[in-house]
């Protein structure tokens, strides 16, 4: 499955591209709204890895070439990104990482709507695109950071089940837990995490607060046994 990171060029993509490297991926694409600054990362990208796994494409062609997209990009720019590369994602995945916080204030949510970007997502690419939530929780700082194993869990939100079992199981291939945290809607709930998270940063001087489950079995096919 050909993965490509849109807004790979930026922090928490960066860290999902590091990740996906070291998970044994033979191939990550990059994207960018400029071809030269994704081939750039994407060759700092490799030289940091120590081979060639990484591809700089623009954003359109990045979508177009992969199976799964993960979107990493701002909120002020999550339409406009969404719109550039929709018609590239026809039957495709799109796992989105957005959490809508106040440029002001990122201590403080602001969104478009009373709906999570992840179901802003799914209302503006439509049914042929299964849109996953997830990442919202954990930071770029911890993803990037290879040395050290990532302690906090993914919760994974989406309303379709064998979109989000895909996801759920990428997010294991790269060492982390990762829990069905339900339907789409649920992903406004996860977004309310994140300030909260900042803040826990702010207060303890740390880069990577994030969360973990606690009291759940986890029966399903992709389980760690
Ligand atoms: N940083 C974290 O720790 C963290 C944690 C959890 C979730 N997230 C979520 O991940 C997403 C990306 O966060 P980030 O910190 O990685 O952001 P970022 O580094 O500021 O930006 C990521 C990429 O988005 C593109 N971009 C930036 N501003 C844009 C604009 N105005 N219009 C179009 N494209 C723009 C840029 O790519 P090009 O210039 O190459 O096109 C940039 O490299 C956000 O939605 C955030 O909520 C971040």
């Amino acid at each position: 499955m050909k993965i490509a990171v849109i807004g790979g060029t930026g922090k928490e993509g960066r860290g999902l591209v590091l990740r996906l490297a070291a998970s044994g991926e033979e191939e990550v694409l990059i994207g960018s709204r400029q071809m030269e600054k994704a081939r750039a990362r994407a060759e700092a990208l490799n030289h940091q890895l120590g081979r060639a796994v990484v591809v700089g494409l623009e954003n359109r062609a990045a979508a177009r070439a992969a199976d799964l997209v993960i979107l990493c990009v701002p909120y002020a720019a999550h339409e406009e990104t969404l719109r550039a590369i929709a018609p590239e994602l026809c039957g495709k995945i799109l796992v989105d990482t957005t959490v809508p916080l106040d440029p002001q204030d990122p201590l403080r949510l602001r969104r478009r709507s009373e709906q999570s970007a992840a179901e802003e997502a799914q209302a503006l690419l439509g049914e042929s695109v299964k849109v996953v939530a997830a990442f919202q929780n954990v930071s770029a700082a911890a993803l990037q950071n290879l040395q050290h194993a990532i302690e906090c869990d993914i919760l994974v939100c989406g309303d379709d089940a064998a979109a989000k079992e895909i996801v759920i199981a990428l997010i294991r291939r790269l060492g982390l837990r990762a829990w069905d945290a339900g339907p789409l809607q649920m992903a406004r709930a996860v977004e309310e995490l994140t300030p909260l998270l900042l803040s826990l940063n702010g207060r303890y001087g740390s880069r990577s607060a994030g969360i973990r489950i606690t009291g759940l079995e986890d029966t399903s096919p992709s389980a760690p046994r």
